[in-house]
């Protein structure tokens, strides 16, 4: 049943939210539960969309999934792993794109995976080459199969040399749960180092991988015959974390972030500064305020880490309409991650797209057909409009700048925003937004 999302504006957002384990870590983790000869128990859980999808596919593959009714706290049994079948996956597979990160896990298990045709946020073309690339070179057999691929190891899998064109966190992820326990060294060239790809690192060997990560983007694996299981907290989610911040910013609001670790966002609260936001940091959390007085326009590039996070961008365009001057915006990690501002734009914000690489340096997308530059001139006043949610992040900008407009706003599609927003109705609610969820009745 779609729902509908009634949102009456103009005030500030202030209070506490607790942000638990990363969206884009928590899976993975439970994919790396395959891999091991034990249980595992994974810690600070959120209950998200994404979770209960990887709970379906470790499922049908086998896997025990036990849930702690207290503390969301989930064991995680590989002992009874089995294949599944391509309807089983597919049933499960939803819209995300982690089945493709079960490949090496059960290769290892049991010697083949099926991986549906993909889906995920619609921000750009989102090509799964790197990852094929790799579980090649480990020595797998990809086969094209009706509505996905199948991928076997019938040599076994050995380590490789490889280099990756740019430093995908997938594809990274792909190789160290491939590699881990392929037969000899892997070396990896050009590899993501995002917080949760350390993160993933960490559970790795805890569970006895053996793995380097030198200063230049090197990731270099020693295969193991055995893994055992592993106890872990998982880090809390950054994303969730820029996203309240810029709520409070948007909505000249006041939010406490409980869970937010300023090592993980050290670029994103440069950023925060420059255009006049406050923050407070302690042991627990980070505080974020909107200083008071004119919001300052910035040029602002996204990229991989340790830079500017491109899922960091869409809620904090939100707060550059609302600066006195002309911002620009420069998108490099997706081709297509502006599609969110038409609903922006319909709100009275001042957003106009380009081709052109408008940053310092030119990326993949330059000179190509690729809407990947924003110009962004502010203050305009936001006024209520009606608007389908487009994909996770560009959706909380959406809700963001109808808390900050005047007048009413009615939201559909909005099942988008629980794929990695954990209790996100009530956390809104929490903090003073006057909004009501209705059923649509289809
Ligand atoms: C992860 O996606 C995150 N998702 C994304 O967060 C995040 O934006 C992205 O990393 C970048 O940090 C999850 O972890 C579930 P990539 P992923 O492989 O792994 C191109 C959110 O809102 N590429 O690093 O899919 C690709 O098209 C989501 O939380 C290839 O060309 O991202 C993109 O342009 C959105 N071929 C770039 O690399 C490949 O085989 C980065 O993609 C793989 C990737």
């Amino acid at each position: 049943m779609g729902n509908l999302l009634t949102i009456n504006g103009g005030k500030p957002l202030e209070g506490r939210v607790t942000v638990r384990g990363a969206k884009n870590l928590v899976p993975k983790a439970m994919v790396a539960s395959l891999l091991g000869s034990k249980p595992s128990v994974l810690r600070n859980v959120p209950e998200i969309r994404d979770v209960e999808i990887v709970t379906g596919l470790l499922s049908v593959h086998g896997v025990k999934v036990t849930k702690d009714p207290e503390t969301g706290d989930l064991s995680l049994d590989p002992a009874a792993t089995k294949s599944a079948t391509s309807s089983e996956i597919d049933a499960h597979a939803g819209d995300s794109r982690i089945p493709i990160l079960f490949c090496g896990p059960l290769m290892h298990s049991i010697g083949e995976a099926f991986i549906p045709d993909l889906g995920g946020c619609k921000i750009g073309d989102r090509p799964i080459d790197f990852h094929l690339t790799v579980l090649r070179s480990f020595g797998a057999v990809v086969e094209k199969r009706p509505g996905g691929i199948h991928i076997s190891a019938p040599k076994g899998l050995t380590g490789a040399k490889l280099e990756l064109p740019y430093p995908s966190v997938g594809a990274t992820e792909q190789v160290l749960l491939t590699a881990v326990k392929a037969e000899g060294i892997t070396e990896l060239k050009g590899a993501a180092v995002e917080p949760e790809i350390h993160d993933l690192i960490h559970i790795l060997q805890k569970m006895g991988a053996i793995i380097t990560v030198q200063t230049d983007r090197t990731i270099r694996i020693e295969g193991v015959d055995q893994l055992t299981g592993f106890n872990h907290r998982a880090i809390p989610d950054r994303n969730e974390s820029a996203s309240w911040a810029s709520a409070a910013l948007v909505t000249q609001g006041d939010i406490y972030v409980e869970g937010a670790i300023q090592r993980d966002l050290t670029a994103f609260l440069n950023t925060y500064r420059k255009i006049g936001g406050e923050f407070e940091v302690d042991d627990d959390g980070i505080r974020f305020w909107h200083g008071g007085g004119r919001l300052k326009p910035l040029v602002l590039e996204t990229n991989v880490h340790p830079g500017f996070m491109t899922d960091w961008q869409q809620p904090l365009v939100v707060a550059l309409t609302q600066a006195e001057g002309v911002s620009i915006v420069h998108e490099t990690v997706y081709e297509n991650r502006f599609g969110f501002t038409d609903a922006l734009v319909r709100m009275g914000a001042s957003i106009q797209l380009h081709r052109e690489c408008l940053g310092s340096v030119p990326c993949r997308f330059g000179q190509r057909n690729f809407l990947h530059s924003a110009v962004i001139s502010g203050p305009t006043e936001l006024h209520g409009a009606d608007f389908d949610i487009p994909d996770l992040r560009g959706g909380f900008s959406h809700l963001i700048a109808a808390l900050a407009a005047q007048g009413t706003s009615r939201a559909t599609g909005i099942e988008i925003i629980n794929r990695g927003y954990e209790k996100f109705m009530d956390k809104l609610t929490g903090l003073g937004a006057d909004v009501e969820l209705s059923s649509l009745g289809r």
